[in-house]
């Protein structure tokens, strides 16, 4: 098998972006395949012997980092130029690593590999870059070490981790957060211990992981929001197509929801409930919004989104919800100003601890664009009907960030320069062609 050579972090727009308002935004598209998916597609095919084969696997660094070191540790992966990626799955024992496993800038990487390095009888080094070097990892080393892994990390919390992996038992597990990335990485540990184990959320977040291991063919209960697994299943490979990121379409929904005459159809993206409160946030932001050819694929829902906008009313974004809008709260926050009834956010102090403090860079980027905001602990209270101004914005080296004000600079008066927006190619990295498509100016 070729090993073409992943790229670890392919930034095509490293100068700045400059960034010019819009009339409008009109037509259809479809975006990368869903992040979430791909990395647990992959690692999970790296468990299963035999080839599985990925269509439309998710095209940013992230993922690219994940079949990186699943390469490290032994099995074969392949990308061709229609972005069909085949990983050649070594069953449940991997290999050891003869370099650091590097993660780039991805949590999910670390933390749901970590999972399954965890159970290897060998240690492994997992590396990222400054970001993720940042984050917290002890939200992941407690549990796996409570299973009997041995882990030691920078500051007790932080990259790098070394973990010297073993036989692991299962356990009983209630996560301090709301992370699927968490529970995602106990459930891989689970599934190579002995014994069963539970993991019981505070609040529910996305079950791409119990899905995916059930498309692999391990069998799992979900009880309100618990997950028990039994440990010792083996897997088959996979034959699937990664549907299109709802967290991608988000900025071009977004987008649409604050030009009036903008009518907008994004094809073959995942609609899993997990994933799509977006939707009825913007409808109630006053978008009419219908699902259409909605089918189910390998447990997941796939379907069209039409979106028309419209004048709604003030909405309130809190408790549980946050955790199911995570990875949209930046671009809502950031069209929110141009909202009819603005934006209410708060309990998502988790936003604080993303690739960058995402409440504190909205915050700043909005205040830069002349917008009142005020920020919280762990949220924002942004009136709508606002009028905003071109300008400088800093990406701080977050693809959100960088995409999220990209949105918000097209209802702009004048130009924005998007500085630092190479990092869009974490997880889109032909953001700014798909959005020139869909523009009309
Ligand atoms: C992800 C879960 C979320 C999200 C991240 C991807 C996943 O993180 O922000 O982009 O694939 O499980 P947490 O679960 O840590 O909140």
């Amino acid at each position: 098998m070729g090993q073409s050579p992943e790229p670890r972090t392919a930034m095509p727009h490293s100068e700045p972006v400059p960034i010019r308002p819009a009339q409008n935004l009109l037509g259809s598209l479809r975006v990368p395949g869903d992040k979430s998916i791909s990395h647990r597609y992959a690692m999970l095919a790296a468990l299963a012997a035999g080839r599985s084969r990925f269509e439309n696997f998710a095209s940013g660094a992230d993922c690219a980092s994940t079949l990186g070191c699943l390469r490290e540790l032994g099995c074969g992966v392949e990308r061709n130029e229609q972005g069909v990626v085949l990983i050649d799955g070594l069953g449940p024992t991997l290999r050891p690593p003869e370099h650091a496993l590097n993660c780039g800038n991805s949590g999910s990487t670390m933390r749901m590999l970590s999972g399954i390095v965890a159970a290897q009888p060998f240690a492994s080094e997992l590396t990222g870059d400054a970001s993720l070097s940042r984050r917290p990892m002890k939200r992941i080393i407690e549990p796996l070490t409570r299973m009997g892994a041995r882990i030691e990390a920078s500051d007790g919390d932080r990259a790098p981790l070394r973990i010297r992996g073993g036989k692991l038992h299962g356990i009983d597990f209630r996560p301090a957060v709301a992370s699927a990335q968490v529970k995602t990485s106990v459930l891989f540990a689970a599934l190579l211990a002995q014994g069963t184990t539970t993991v019981e959320e505070p609040t529910r977040t996305r079950d791409h992981g119990e899905l995916a291991l059930r498309a692999f063919g391990a069998e799992l209960e979900k009880a309100g929001n618990s997950v028990t697994i039994a440990g010792g299943q083996s897997l088959h490979p996979l034959d699937a197509f990664v549907p299109g990121d709802i967290s991608s379409a988000a900025f071009f929904l977004c987008a649409a929801a604050i030009f009036p005459q903008s009518n907008l159809v994004i094809d073959g993206v995942l609609l899993n409930p997990t994933r799509s409160a977006l939707l009825d946030v913007l409808a109630a932001m006053g978008s009419r919004i219908s699902m259409l050819r909605v089918e189910e694929q390998h447990g997941e829902l796939v379907g069209t989104i039409a979106l028309t906008p419209g004048q709604g009313k003030p909405v309130k974004i809190e408790g549980a919800l946050t955790a199911l809008l995570i990875d949209e709260l930046p671009v809502l926050a950031a069209v929110a100003p141009f909202t009819a009834g603005g934006l209410q956010v708060s309990d998502a102090a988790e936003l604080r601890v993303k690739e960058s403090d995402r409440l504190s860079a909205v915050t700043r980027n909005l205040q830069a664009m002349g917008a009142e905001v005020e920020q919280s602990e762990d949220g924002w209270r942004i009136p709508g009907g606002q009028q905003l101004h071109g300008a400088e914005i800093d990406s701080y080296g977050d693809h959100r960030i960088a995409m999220a004000f990209a949105i918000a600079a097209l209802r702009a008066n004048g130009e924005s320069v998007i500085h630092n927006a190479g990092c869009v190619a974490i997880s889109y990295p032909t953001f700014f062609d798909d959005l020139e498509k869909v523009l009309e100016r």
